[in-house]
């Protein structure tokens, strides 16, 4: 397979894993984080970003363009045991699918990882049945997700908060599988996109417990190729998300989500943080 082959598929690849990590976020967000299915749900989430993350590392390192649209996730949402039913087709497709892949790379490292999703998927496959054959009739003919409570206006406020951390956080987790090289810079962008995940859990979180789809989409992404250009971009980024945030404190709605209003402050304190360090990494840049 030659490398522009291989960098397509792997693509492809990564488009499922990130299809899979929406589906199982949101829906984790649905049952609320503080229950068996919503944590199992959020767990297999993590370990689904853990398949994108290799993907993409290597795609980096082929000198590929990481593809960060999310494939579509093909699901029943008629009730929960519809849905895990085609959680587990889902999953139990994909361990064929990356065995046969794995026969065909050469490479040692890239085999071990599709083969590595193969068999954890057949994990994941395997949680979800578990899942399904412990619900109750009456959590199986039910649906995640109570009925909403929020002003639409606010509800457009928060969605909006969603759709640009999603970009600024995919942005920085294309970003430092792109400039992986410049290892320590690209360690600490993705160190910073942890923080993103985070913050826009707070906010995705809400919507989804509203029974609400969040809005995880994606403006255009920047696929430069330098990395000052791109820090510079990642801070002006920020500012723009913080003055967002600090917009969303003023009102009355926020006053009764105290859990929230706590979460959005520690936002804007943590953007104020990662935008004075990614401007002192572009003046180390400038005197390298
Ligand atoms: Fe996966
Ligand atoms: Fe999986």
């Amino acid at each position: 397979m030659d490398n522009k082959e291989l960098i397509r598929m792997l693509n492809r690849d990564l488009a499922d894993e990130h299809a899979a990590v929406l589906r199982y976020i949101v829906h984790g967000y649905q049952e609320g984080e503080d229950t068996p299915t919503g944590a199992s749900l959020l767990s297999r989430a993590r370990e689904e970003m853990w398949h994108m993350h290799w993907l993409g590392m290597i795609i980096g390192q082929l000198g590929g363009e990481p593809d960060m649209k999310p494939a579509p996730y093909p699901f029943d949402p008629a009730n929960r045991s519809t849905m895990f039913k085609s959680y587990i087709d889902y999953e139990n497709k994909l361990i064929p699918h990356y065995k046969e892949e794995a026969g065909r790379v050469d490479d040692p490292h890239i085999k071990r990882v599709l083969e590595r999703e193969a068999w954890e998927s057949k994990v994941h496959a395997g949680k979800f049945n578990k899942i399904l054959n412990k619900l109750t009739p009456d959590e199986a003919s039910g649906k995640p997700g109570a009925g909403n409570k929020l002003p639409p206006e606010f509800i457009s406020r928060l969605q909006e908060i969603i759709k640009n951390k999603y970009t600024q956080m995919l942005q920085g987790i294309r970003n430092a599988w792109i400039f992986q090289k410049d290892a320590k810079t690209g360690w600490q962008i993705m160190d910073f996109s942890m923080t993103k995940m985070k913050q826009l859990a707070h906010v995705a979180e809400e919507v989804a417990a509203n029974g609400i789809n969040p809005m995880f989409k994606t403006d255009k992404l920047d696929l430069g190729a330098s990395l000052a250009e791109a820090l510079k971009n990642a801070a002006a980024d920020l500012e723009k998300t913080r003055v967002d945030h600090i917009a969303l404190q003023i009102g009355d709605e926020i006053k009764k989500h105290a859990g929230l209003a706590i979460n959005i402050e520690l936002t804007v304190n943590q953007e104020e943080y990662e935008e004075a360090e990614i401007k002192e990494w572009i003046e180390a840049l400038k005197s390298r």
